[in-house]
């Protein structure tokens, strides 16, 4: 049986949410995030910043705002499952000993397993820049521009077992022009990501989203 989403507590300005950030890259998603938290008082507050390399330059937007903030890469000598293994077990003591109470993974390329999604479980988020179930995977711009639609966009969703495949938070629409390549199109959609995640992260800190899923 899998296990239920369980929703992070209703927090406030005055007891905030505490959030542990995942990225892998430039960490710009964590960037709008933090200046969304320091620009007045809200009711969540990043406690820890994690990449899965020392070599992310998104780490420099934590360190920066004196935020707990660790690259962990994999350990080398073991097979690849178990260094996947390995490495999440670090990730998870790393959160369980920060106190975080909500996981968003901004940009972090690693698949979870399902071992972690279970104790994580609705209070696990990420943002994934394509319009959901459409274009899963790591090369949504890619996928996008060789599909030849007109229309793409970003999701916010809870992280389930799945790859990209978990209950949609919101979605915002973003246009293909006609002559986009890989770069351009994700650079606009980035814009419409910092917008929109640090939107839905304070809605569900604040207790604004509700699931009808596990029944
Ligand atoms: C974002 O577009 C996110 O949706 C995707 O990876 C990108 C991360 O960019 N999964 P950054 O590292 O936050 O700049």
């Amino acid at each position: 049986m899998e296990a239920p989403f369980v929703l992070p507590r209703e927090a406030s300005i005055e007891d905030p949410l505490r959030l542990a950030v995942l990225i892998s890259g430039g960490g710009s998603g964590l960037s709008s995030i933090l200046s969304f938290q320091s620009s007045e008082p809200r009711c969540h507050r990043t406690v820890l910043v994690l990449a899965d390399s020392e070599n992310a330059g998104g780490l420099e937007h934590g360190r920066r705002a004196g935020i707990t903030t660790r690259g962990i890469p994999l350990l080398q000598g073991l097979q690849s499952i178990e260094r996947r293994l390995a490495h999440e077990s670090i990730i998870l003591s790393q959160i369980e000993s920060s106190g975080a109470e909500l996981v968003v993974l901004s940009g972090y390329m690693r698949i979870l397993t399902p071992s972690f999604v279970a104790k994580w479980k609705g209070r696990l988020l990420n943002i994934h820049p394509s319009l959901l179930p459409d274009f899963p995977g790591a090369h949504a711009h890619r996928d996008v521009l060789s599909a030849g639609v007109s229309t793409t966009g970003c999701t916010v969703h809870l992280v389930d077992e799945g790859v990209d495949t978990g209950p949609i938070l919101a979605q915002r629409e973003v246009p293909v022009l006609p002559d986009d390549d890989e770069e351009a199109l994700q650079e606009r959609v980035k814009k419409v990501e910092h917008v929109l995640y640090p939107e839905v992260i304070d809605l569900l800190c604040s207790g604004g989203v509700s699931l009808e899923v596990n029944g």
